[in-house]
């Protein structure tokens, strides 16, 4: 038996959705969390699949976890730390926050290689150079990390490549290290910055965070604390995109427009009538919208993560829209999906030419990673008739009650189990 969402195409969106906490950041500060001695609260987390995978890490190392609605408490203080060589660290990619948190913490971690959605290759090579600059051993055995220093000592450590996996866990290895670490050519997300104030309301003395240089002055404690988490920019995006496909006046609320700007930049030029408030974004739909080109990059470049859900729009749009992704160059299955669907889109090396318009149909399509499963949600919508998407688990792991947020604006979706 598995589970597979149904979504009824053909129908106009309209009303309002609440933005929850932000997914990328929520994973990392919850790692970031057991480096505290006393309990730490976060506040705006997400319903999501990861957020039950790493509680339940917490609780193998022992670490007190209280759920409440969205408040997470955290209390590490009887925390063991105990080799992580369970299935449940190969179910996501954020598992890897626990190494240098770990690391940071008590100078050992042993853990499984994580998981998450495969995009084409992602070696974790800069996150181990980092912690071998500060001073760490690191050898990789039959699947399994072991990351050891007798003292971890502050370095200055240059990023091959702006990777945010790498920067925030330097970041977390290097809060108890002695003297000072520098991150150059480091990732600008704004997730790093929500986990460098989580790590500074603990005690922790991180700065330039948000600029590609971070320094971070080891201490001897970090502390509890309270900590609400930043929007989620990317799941903003899919509900912008989302009503540009298919909205007839939508409102999107709890979003910082800035985090987001490359997209509604581009989403502009194709003539997306859109009224960006304070923390709201309001997206009038227009009929006729026309082709763009985008190229992923780095923040505060176009997000890759949306370059998925944006492809279903693309389908929709007069001309030929060219994406090109600089940051996961296999980062194109959600296409073969939408041509099931009757998109034409013709891809080659780390891009895709999509021409449009073209009509969508219902059919039995596949999630194959988190943002193909969005990709795939929007393209339901535009479609005729019935998409039934199979692999909602990729859905699930990233998108807070997904269902409720569409059946409110008035979208017709329901799960099924089928053999
Ligand atoms: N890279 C390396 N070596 C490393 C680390 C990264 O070569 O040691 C490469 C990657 O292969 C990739 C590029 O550097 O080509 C950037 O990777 P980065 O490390 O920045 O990505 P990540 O930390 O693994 C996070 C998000 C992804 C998002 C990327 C890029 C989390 C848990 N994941 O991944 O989010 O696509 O940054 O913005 O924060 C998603 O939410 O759907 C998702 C995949």
């Amino acid at each position: 038996m598995q589970e597979v969402i149904k979504i009824e195409g053909g129908k106009t969106l309209h009303g309002e959705v609440q933005i929850s906490g932000s997914k990328n950041a929520t994973v990392a500060l919850i790692p970031a969390a057991i480096l505290a001695n006393g309990p730490v609260t976060i506040v705006g987390v997400p319903g999501i699949a990861d957020v039950s995978s790493l509680s339940e890490i917490l609780r193998i190392l022992n670490v007190d976890v209280n759920e409440d609605n969205d408040h997470l408490i955290i209390d590490p203080t009887n925390m063991k730390n105990v080799d992580l060589d369970q299935d449940v660290v190969t179910r996501l990619r954020a598992s890897y926050y626990f190494m240098g948190a770990l690391l940071g913490k008590y100078g050992h971690v042993r853990m499984k290689m994580p998981g998450g959605c495969y995009l084409g290759p992602r070696p974790i090579d800069l996150h181990i150079k980092g912690f071998e600059a500060l001073g760490a051993q690191v050898e990789y055995d039959r699947g399994c990390y072991t990351i050891h220093a007798d003292e971890l000592v502050g370095n200055k450590i240059f990023l091959d490549i702006a990777s945010v996996g790498a920067t925030i866990n330097i970041m977390m290895a290097a809060v108890y290290a002695h003297g000072r670490t520098t991150i150059e050519n480091a990732a600008k997300e704004p997730e790093i910055i929500d986990v460098a104030t989580l790590l500074n309301k603990m005690g922790a003395n991180v700065k330039g965070a948000g600029t590609n240089v971070i320094t971070i002055d080891g201490v001897n404690h970090l502390g509890g604390c309270f900590h609400e988490i930043i929007p989620d920019r990317i799941e903003a995006g899919t509900f912008i995109i989302m009503a540009a496909a298919c909205g007839e006046e939508m409102r999107i609320n709890n979003v910082i427009p800035k985090h987001i700007e490359a997209l509604t930049s581009k989403l502009t030029e194709m003539g997306v009538d859109l009224e960006i408030g304070v923390d709201s974004v309001v997206v009038r739909r227009k009929e006729i919208l026309h082709a763009i080109d985008v190229k992923t990059k780095p923040y505060p470049g176009f997000a890759t993560d949306l370059q998925q859900p944006l492809t279903a729009l693309l389908t929709q749009v007069e001309g030929t829209s060219e994406i090109v992704d600089t940051i996961y160059s296999e980062r194109f299955k959600h296409c073969l999906e939408l041509q099931r669907m009757g998109a034409n889109i013709e891809l080659s090396q780390g891009s895709a030419h999509i021409v449009g318009p073209t009509k969508l149909y219902g059919d039995k399509v596949t999630a194959t990673d988190l943002r193909c499963g969005a990709c795939l949600l929007i393209a339901g919508l535009l479609a005729e008739g019935v998409t039934e998407i199979h692999d909602v688990y990729h859905i699930d792991r990233g998108y807070d009650d997904i269902d409720g947020k569409l059946k409110r604006l008035g979208v017709k979706v329901y799960r099924e189990y089928i053999d």
